[in-house]
């Protein structure tokens, strides 16, 4: 049986350091995920410097990992796909300058992702049953997107944040919240414990006749909530990192509800993006394709965060349409999935 193309995936765009062999039939053969949290916690955030430092000592180490852990050499790959973009500049170059060595080594195609690619890509890696089109709600650090997935390479966006993005606002309330790094994690964990009630948080643009999101303004009910306690109890902090969820969960359920109306020829309700492996969000979110009798997917948690299968699966969509790229690739700080798209009020918006 012909298992299709191996490819050979490369991440570095943010703070995971990331490489992945996988098949066209959607194995993964190996794979390895280095996090740089123990680097950026002093920090509280991510350091773009120091991001970049550890990509380049991981980053090739990592690749001759995969390499032996599935027990092949270079030359019995068929194409390397390494993300150029959207994310931090050093990380991105890092990786795609690497894929590029690698590529020319192996005389291989390559294959320049765009990350957000990778995240719209991936649920087709984890449920092959997943046909076009789908409605994708794309969460991460840097993005809240909703968009018409027509096929590979044609994403029509429908809505996307005026101001921050989810994870962003995420990790932001648990800073305040004194939850520590990874923020997102940390206040899904706090939220557990408390109260979604007790706190009566805004829900930013929720019933607008506008399609887009925003986080800033709950971002800063949060601080605002925080600061007028003057020695807030693990309760208080768990009730507060609750009710954030909650509204956030509202935001996002009431502008996908809004998407599923604007883009009826959907056959499934899809999320992806690091901020899709939380639960509450999930739980969420299939509840609300259920009531539209729509298909709910969405790739295990360890397949939402940043990783190198998902690079290696669109490199591997693509490459089946014979989309691969020069050694000219640019890398891009910022990469729009739909060029297209219309530029929305505010500022702060991401690709
Ligand atoms: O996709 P991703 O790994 O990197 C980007 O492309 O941005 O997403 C990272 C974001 C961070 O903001 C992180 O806090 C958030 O995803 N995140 C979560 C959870 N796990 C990761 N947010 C909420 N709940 C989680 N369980
Ligand atoms: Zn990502």
């Amino acid at each position: 049986m012909n298992a299709g193309p191996l490819v050979l995936g490369i991440e570095s765009s943010c703070d995971e350091t990331a490489v992945a062999l996988v098949r066209g039939d959607r194995s993964i053969v190996a794979q390895r995920i280095a996090s740089q949290d123990e680097a950026h916690r002093p920090f509280g955030g991510v350091v773009p410097e120091l991001a970049a430092r550890a990509h380049a000592e991981r980053l090739t180490p990592m690749v001759a990992e995969v390499l032996d852990a599935a027990g092949i050499g270079l030359a019995e790959i068929d194409a390397v796909a390494a993300t150029a973009g959207p994310g931090l500049i050093g990380g991105v170059m890092i990786g795609l300058v690497t894929g590029k060595a690698l590529a020319f080594a192996a005389n291989k195609p390559l294959i320049a992702v765009n990350h957000l690619e990778g995240h719209a890509l991936s649920p087709r890696l984890a449920d092959a049953g997943l046909q076009f089109p789908y409605l994708l709600l794309l969460v991460s650090g840097g993005h809240c997107q909703l968009l018409g997935v027509e096929g590979v390479g044609r994403y029509r966006r429908l809505a996307t944040t005026i101001d921050d993005a989810i994870g962003e606002a995420f990790d932001k309330s648990a800073k305040v919240l004194g939850l520590g790094f990874p923020g997102g994690p940390a206040l899904e964990r706090a939220a557990l414990t408390g109260n979604p009630r007790r706190f009566p948080l805004p829900r930013p643009l929720m019933g607008s006749a506008e399609p887009h999101f925003s986080f800033a303004g709950l971002k800063s009910a949060v601080l605002r909530a925080h600061a007028a306690m003057s020695a807030p109890t693990a309760q208080d902090i768990a009730d507060l990192a609750a009710a954030f969820q909650q509204a956030a969960c509202d935001c996002l359920v009431d502008r996908t509800a809004r998407a599923i109306a604007a883009f009826p020829s959907a056959t499934a309700l899809v999320v992806a993006g690091g901020v899709a492996s939380n639960m509450a969000i999930r739980g969420a979110l299939s509840a609300l394709a259920g009531r539209h009798g729509l298909p709910f997917s969405a790739p295990p948690p360890w397949l939402c965060t940043d990783n190198g299968a998902m690079i290696a699966w669109a490199g591997a969509e693509r490459l089946a349409l014979g989309l691969i790229d020069g050694m000219d690739a640019p890398a891009r700080p910022r990469w729009p999935l739909d060029p297209g798209a219309e530029a929305v009020r505010g500022a702060g918006v991401k690709a």
